[in-house]
């Protein structure tokens, strides 16, 4: 199931590169976030290769919801995140694709199509980086962290910018390279947190695995291992007493 899972998010993301830099239409959906043809076409192929392969098998994608709801076994998919870089031609976005078991994250897979960025993992499998074991930075002072967010306005609307702002005060730098390629950057050591105020099934899914087996961690900010808390964050397990006691000013 990981290679398969490699093989959909793989593919799909180079279908998304048909329009990357192009001319493409930008839709508003309900919840004002931006949609384009390309995110429809990725999420409808990578359903279409799961029904196929596994018909039994539950499916629940950003853009067509969820397929087979009772299944034990599902497939969480965000067929482009970061669509606001894609949209503005930045190489940051990426497809992302988790399986649960009975709810457990077991498996999950990030590819950034601009970059060729391949990162994969299955709980008790390890992690890989284009195909080499990865690991997270073994930082444990914030004066030498690197410290990765989307943007600060929805850290601002959470209410979050007190914790945010002791992170920000101590860290080496702060750096905007966002969405799950910054929770990528985390588990490949070449970043030590990514802090994300929201996050939707779909966008954390892929991450726990990878994160918890490149020796890592995503945590809610309550510091459960959880992909339906609405937010989390990636580092080692050094740094996250760190945020996870930034976050006390703000409880
Ligand atoms: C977004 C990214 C981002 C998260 C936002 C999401 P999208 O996804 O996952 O990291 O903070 O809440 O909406 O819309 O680009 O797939
Ligand atoms: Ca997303
Ligand atoms: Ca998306």
């Amino acid at each position: 199931m990981l290679q398969f899972a490699t093989y959909l998010a793989r593919a799909a993301g180079k279908k998304t590169l048909n329009h990357f830099r192009k001319k493409v239409e930008v839709e508003r959906k309900g919840d004002d976030s931006p949609v384009t043809v390309a995110d429809r076409e990725a999420e409808e192929w990578i359903r279409g290769r799961i029904e196929e392969q596994y018909p039994d098998h539950g499916i629940v994608g950003e853009e067509f919801g969820t397929h087979n709801e009772a299944s034990s076994i599902r497939w969480i998919i965000d067929p482009i995140d970061g669509t606001l870089s894609f949209i503005h031609g930045i190489p940051l976005y990426t497809t992302l694709i988790g399986v649960t078991v009975d709810g457990e994250p077991e498996i999950g897979v990030i590819y950034a199509p601009a970059t060729d960025e391949l990162c994969e993992a299955a709980i008790g499998l390890g992690a890989r980086y284009n195909g080499q074991d990865c690991r997270v930075s073994e930082t444990s002072l914030m004066r030498k962290a690197v410290l990765l967010s989307t943007d600060m306005t929805t850290i601002i609307s959470e209410g979050l910018e007190p914790a945010f702002r002791v992170l920000l005060d101590e860290c080496r730098l702060h750096r905007t390279w966002g969405d799950a390629y910054g929770h990528m950057m985390v588990a490949t050591g070449r970043a030590d947190i990514m802090f994300d105020p929201v996050l939707n099934i779909w966008d954390a899914a892929a991450l726990l695995p990878i994160l918890q087996e490149s020796g890592g961690v995503f945590l809610d900010f309550a510091g459960h291992a959880a992909i339906d808390s609405g937010h989390g964050f990636s580092t080692n397990e050094k740094l996250a007493t760190v945020v996870l006691s930034a976050m006390d000013s703000v409880r």
